[in-house]
């Protein structure tokens, strides 16, 4: 810690301000559990700003440079953890059912709440993977995240090695190039994968600009940060962009029980829109 920066302690009605705050912009759910988590990352936003009090970084919230520092804010109580292959069931099944049975060679896929990238190019490797004529389809892989600095790492597709420890080796020859080894071994998903992979910022509380509709939604591990009638709008969202046949994968621990959707369960984690593609 900083000398003369103690860390920050939230009151009661200051983390009820922030957190009402951060659940507008956001719909992440800050409840009181949380308030050791939001103490560090306010202290760490106090330090970065050289502010020595709360008060004055709520002034300065108020007055100066709001936007970016919002920005800032929120990102510092988002968590992006994530890896490649992350609950591999929904690879499989996408694999095994979902693709063999699409027609015109045409694919659009949303990963929404996509963190630093691995789950969107583990979309593209499963994709590149089970397509045999490949080049031939059309592809596209929308991956968004709230977090501008998260879609810039993303968009660069540079990891660290230990950050491929899900991938098979074959599949790290295939699809990814050393670019640095030493201090740490580095690696970079290959430009024609990259290349399929459209990254953009978009915070899923507002409005979304794409058209058409969707094959397949990832919205994996986000929901779980935002409460029931959140959850349940965000739902709702996601079944009016989806095709008829179309799919949501949400994460293994989050559930849509107790949510009004009309999305049919399939298995742990894997919803459809009922219809005919
Ligand atoms: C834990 S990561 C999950 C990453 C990936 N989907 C996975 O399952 O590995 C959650 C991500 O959701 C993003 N997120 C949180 N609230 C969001 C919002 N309102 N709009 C868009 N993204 C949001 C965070 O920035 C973070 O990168």
């Amino acid at each position: 810690m900083d000398a003369g920066l103690t860390p920050v302690r939230l009151e009661k009605a200051q983390f009820e301000r922030i957190s009402q705050l951060v659940h507008r912009l956001t719909g992440i759910n800050l409840h009181p559990g949380k308030q050791e988590l939001v103490n560090a990352r306010l202290t760490k936003r106090l330090r970065a700003l050289g502010l020595k009090s709360l008060d004055a970084y709520m002034e300065y919230l108020k007055r100066d440079d709001p936007e970016g520092e919002l920005v800032a804010m929120i990102e510092a109580m988002t968590t992006n953890k994530t890896s490649f292959f992350r609950e591999p069931q929904h690879f499989d099944y996408m694999g095994r059912q979902i693709v063999p049975g699409l027609r015109n060679r045409k694919i659009r896929i949303w990963s929404a709440g996509c963190s630093s990238g691995e789950e969107p190019y583990s979309i593209a490797i499963l994709l590149d993977e089970t397509i045999q004529d490949f080049a031939l389809w059309d592809i596209s892989l929308l991956a968004t995240d709230l977090s501008s600095r998260m879609i810039a790492y993303a968009r660069k597709g540079i990891y660290d090695k230990n950050c491929l420890r899900d991938v098979p080796p074959l599949l790290i020859s295939k699809y990814f190039t050393c670019i640095e080894r030493s201090p740490v071994c580095r690696y970079q998903v290959i430009e024609p994968l990259r290349r399929h992979v459209h990254f953009a910022r978009l915070n899923l509380m507002e409005e979304w600009p794409m058209g058409g509709s969707f094959d397949v939604i990832f919205c994996r591990n986000v929901m779980i940060y935002f409460d029931k009638p959140t959850q349940e709008q965000l739902v709702n969202r996601f079944w009016k962009l989806l095709k008829p046949g179309g799919h949501l994968f949400v994460g293994h621990s989050e559930s849509l029980a107790g949510s009004q959707h009309k999305l049919r369960y399939v298995q742990p984690a894997i919803y459809m829109k009922p219809g005919i593609k």
